[in-house]
Order: structure tokens, then sequence, then C-alpha cells
């Protein structure tokens, strides 16, 4: 993937030189002398001192000095010793370079001085010509160069390090999304913690929106943070441009992020308010999309496969349906009931999904009831009950035997549907909590069903009614527990019907 393109580097600073000493011709002719230098296109700019206490001033406040001209003797027989000695030791400053000078010949400091406070070079002043100091000057200041890009390399080392571990966190986390919205959402706030863009970074990056594109045009917001993305013919275009031509761009201050994967669809991310990215920045970014395109490959393939399931189930609760001439909707508005009341019994996400997916086949038994039972418009006989009542038995028999959470939850329920609270059900008497809770459910969204709707051997009832003969059964027929959520949330039961009628 290609990224942006780092901003062009600015003017390269002037090397920070300070000169320490007490006699003020020393500063001027140093500076004279060296107007004319230059290394690597950079000149110099002076930082001047005349004891040694301003020098330590300075370079308490100074961070990026690379090159100190220090006379040895001012306010006292050591002043510049002890000034080196400081630096190195306790200011810990180890990069800028330190050149010695003294005005007495013969005054060489102890080597053990030069070993220990790292001194570049010494010098008499009266070896101060132009030439000499040139070459000291090009010296000191080509070994500070070399320790920065050491140092440099280093930072970047740490910060590289530091963002792959970013990277990896922020992969980790998305990569357990397991639906689109969920991915998306999770998708910008890792974005943001991986460019550092917290709080009030975000006031510099205006917005990040999380775009999906089918590939042929048509995009869908799927999450936003900050300023809202509005698909513009001018965005659109971008996306366009970004999904054929297989690349990230930034144009103007918008960065489209183009993540490719290899089902039909792209996701797309985009930036506004960005005013540059780092190489390193881009660099994270490249590596965390290329595991958020496979998370995304596998969050479509995933919703592709749930969306066919959840299709295949409605569509086997509807042949039932259909034979049985109980139009229209009874499994689609018993698994909305189903949801309804699993959520309010506080199930946890996931069982209300495999209850909710499982519920519209608690009927698929009656596939062999013959049509002469199922659709008889009166009350059947002894004889007719007896093969009605074996479909929670052949509903069993179609399902049992998988190990997905779905078809094991529709087998239990196809075989306990008919239980009932009391122990009198069928098939088995099973009684209370020994009736499986997915059952226990289904029982009570079934009835509600049944009863609120016209099946060929009775008429719908009024609510009143199906509420009355609920909290009658409550306890003997029904779970009372499940009634009473029924009872409680019964605007939602009866929303549902309205959005599914029959
Ligand atoms: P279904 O029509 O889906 O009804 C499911 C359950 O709702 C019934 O289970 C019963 O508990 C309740 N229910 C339905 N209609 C009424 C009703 O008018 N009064 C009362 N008190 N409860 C009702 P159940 O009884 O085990 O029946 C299972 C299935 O057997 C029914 O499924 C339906 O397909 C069939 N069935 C039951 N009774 C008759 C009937 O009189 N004539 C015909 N043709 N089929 C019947
Ligand atoms: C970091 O700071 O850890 C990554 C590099 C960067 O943000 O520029
Ligand atoms: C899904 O699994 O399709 C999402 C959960 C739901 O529809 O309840
Ligand atoms: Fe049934
Ligand atoms: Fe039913």
């Amino acid at each position: 993937m290609s990224f942006l393109s780092p901003a062009a580097s600015p003017k390269l600073p002037p090397w920070k030189i300070l000169l320490v000493d007490d006699e003020p011709d020393i500063h001027d002719i140093t500076k004279l002398t060296l107007t004319r230098f230059r290394l690597d296109g950079r000149g110099l700019t002076f930082l001047h001192a005349y004891t040694g206490m301003e020098a330590k001033e300075v370079l308490a406040r100074e961070k990026d000095i690379a090159l100190v001209f220090l006379d040895v003797v001012m306010e006292r027989e050591d002043s510049g010793l002890e000034v080196a000695r400081w630096m190195r030791q306790d200011l810990d400053n180890q990069f800028t370079r330190i050149v010695l000078r003294t005005g007495q010949p013969g005054q060489a400091p102890e080597e053990r001085v030069i070993v220990n406070y790292d001194i570049n070079d010494y010098k008499e002043k009266t070896e101060l010509d132009r030439t000499k100091l040139f070459t000291t000057t090009f010296a000191a200041l080509r070994a500070y160069r070399d320790i920065m890009k050491v140092e440099e390399a280093r930072l970047q080392q740490m910060h590289y390090r530091e963002g792959l571990e970013r990277v990896i966190a922020a992969s980790t986390h998305i990569f357990k999304q397991r639906n689109l919205k969920d991915f998306a959402n999770g998708l910008l706030l890792q974005v943001v913690a991986l460019l550092r863009l917290e709080q009030s970074m975000l006031l510099r990056l205006r917005g990040a929106t999380a775009i999906a594109g089918d590939g042929a045009g048509a995009y869908e917001v799927l999450a936003q943070i900050g300023e809202e993305t509005l698909l513009t013919p001018e965005l659109m275009a971008q996306l366009h441009a970004a999904q054929s031509n297989r690349i990230s761009k930034l144009e103007g201050d918008t960065y489209v992020g183009y993540f490719p994967n290899n089902s039909g669809k792209a996701s797309l991310l985009v930036l506004k308010g960005v005013e540059e990215i780092s190489e390193i920045d881009a660099k994270l970014l490249e590596i965390f999309c290329s595991g958020v395109a496979i998370a995304f490959d596998n969050i479509l393939l995933n919703q592709e496969i749930t969306d066919t399931q959840a299709e295949l189930i409605l569509r086997l609760g509807d042949v039932v349906e259909s034979r049985s001439h109980e139009a229209g909707n009874h499994v689609r508005r018993m698994a909305e009931v189903c949801h309804v009341l699993a959520k309010a019994a506080g199930l946890p996400d996931d069982e209300v999904a495999v209850l909710k997916h499982a519920a519209p086949m608690h009927d698929i038994g009656k596939i062999a009831t013959p049509d002469s039972v199922l659709l008889k418009p009166g009350k059947l006989d002894p004889e007719e009950w007896e093969i009605m009542k074996q479909h929670p038995a052949v509903g069993l028999s179609i399902l049992d035997g998988s190990q997905r959470p779905i078809l094991k939850a529709a087998a239990v329920i196809a075989h306990q549907h008919h239980e009932k609270y009391d122990g009198t059900g069928y098939p088995q008497g099973l009684k209370g909590e020994d009736i499986h809770q997915y059952a226990r459910i289904v029982a009570v969204a079934d009835v509600f069903d049944a009863l609120m709707h016209k099946r060929v051997y009775k008429d719908a009832w009024p609510v009143e009614r199906v509420t009355e003969y609920l909290r009658e059964v409550s306890g003997r027929h029904l779970d009372p527990r499940f009634v009473e959520l029924l009872i409680q949330n019964m605007d939602q039961a009866l929303a549902i019907n309205e959005r599914l009628p029959d």
C-alpha cells in the first residue's frame, strides 16, 4: 500500500555553538573567524558565557548545543574542568562536544580528565588561527552529527517497537470483533490510538470515518468519530479512485485509506484534517491495515455465513408455516418475541442470538404430520391428536446430532416446547427447570402467538383475553418468570405483531 510522502524536510537549523571564556576578545575573534563556516549546508549560531556559572545556566537551558569551546581558567583555576564534569555527570549530557582552551601553555589537564569527561580536543589559545579553528570545529561537529545519528536511530527504533506493540494490541482488539459495525467502531478507536490522536489531538484531526464500499460505487458509512463525513460527490470520487487504484492517498487535508481484501467489498478509512503523517506512523498504519484487511474479510465471511444460516432457518420454518396455512410471519414474530424475553431475562448476547435463530425451527417436526391432521378445521379426535403429538420427537430426530450451537438449541427447543411447567406436557412430561430454559421461553412465545392470531381451528383472541389466559396458566403450563416478562414487555410484543402481520 502506498502512503503519504513524508512532509518536505524543513530548512535545517544552524549548528549551535557555546563559547565559554572570561575574555570578551576571544568570543569576538572566534565568532569572526568562523563566519563562513558550513557543514552539511548548515551554518553556525553562537551562544556566549563568561563564567563557569553562566556556562552551566546556558547548558541547562539549551538542549541542542553541538559544541562548547570551554576556557579552563575563569573565576577559578579549574572552572572549565568543573563545567565539563558537571555536563557529563550531573546534567547527563553525553552528546555535546567539548573543546578545552587555555591561555597558559603547559596547563594541559590530566589525560584522565580528558577521557572521563569525553573531551574532544585540547587547544592553547595561541593555536586558534583560522585553519586550526576550522579543522577543530569540523572534527567536533562531525563527531556530534554522527553521535546524534546513532541516537536518533536508537530513538526511532524505540518508537517503532513501541508503535508495533500498539499495532499488535490494536489488531488483537480488532480481531475480536464479530460484526461490521463493532469492527468499524473498533477500527476508528484503534487508528486514533495508533496515531496517538488523543482527545486534544482530535482537534488537529477533525474526524475519522470508516466506510464500506461494494465495488460498484455504493458506499456505506459504518462508523465515525469527530466531524461527520458527508458522502459528497468529491469524496465519492476520492473513494472510488482509492478503490480502483488500490491505493491510499492524502488529498488536501483528507486522507483516504484503502484496505484491500478478497471479498467484493472494500473497507475505506477517511481521516479529515490531516496535516502530515510521519514515516513511522505511515509504516505502522500499513502494518495495522494489512491486519485489518484480513479481519475485515473474516467478518464479511462470518456475516455472510450468519446471514445465510438465519435465512435458511426462517425458510425452513416457512415450509411448515405455509403447509399449515399459518399464513405469513408466525416464525418471524416468535423469533422476535423470544429475543425480547431472553434480553429481558438478562441472557448474554450470544445466547440471545442463538435462541433467536433456533426458535423458528420449533415446529419443524410438523413436516411429517399429514395434511388431514394438520389442516383439519375443527377439533382433533384422539387418534389425530396422537399423530399431532409426535411432532416434537420428529423435530428432535431432524435436528439431533449437530455440534453447531444454533442447531443444538433448535433440537432441544423442538423436543421440549410442548412440555408444561407443572409436568403435564408432552412428550416426556418434564417439569419446571428440567425443561430447558430456551424451551420454556419458546413455549410462552408460541402460545402467545397462536392465541393472538387466527388458526384453521380457531380465531384470533383479543389481547386482554390472551393476557388473562397467560396469567391463568402461569406456573401450570408456562414458566411464571417468562409470563411475567412478556406481560411487562407487552408493548414491545404488540409492536412486533404490528410490524409482522399475517
Ligand atoms: P399451534 O397452533 O402452533 O399451537 C401451539 C400451542 O398454542 C398449542 O399447543 C396450545 O398450547 C396453544 N394454543 C393454540 N391454540 C389454542 C387455543 O385455542 N386454546 C388454548 N387454550 N391454547 C391454544 P398444543 O395444544 O400442544 O397443540 C400443538 C399443535 O397441535 C398446535 O400448534 C396445532 O398445530 C395443533 N392443534 C392443537 N389443537 C388443534 C385443533 O383443535 N385442531 C387442529 N386442527 N390442530 C390443533
Ligand atoms: C511512536 O511515537 O511510538 C511511534 C512513532 C510516531 O508516532 O511518530
Ligand atoms: C446475527 O447473528 O445475525 C446477529 C444477531 C441477531 O440477529 O440477533
Ligand atoms: Fe408445536
Ligand atoms: Fe408454533
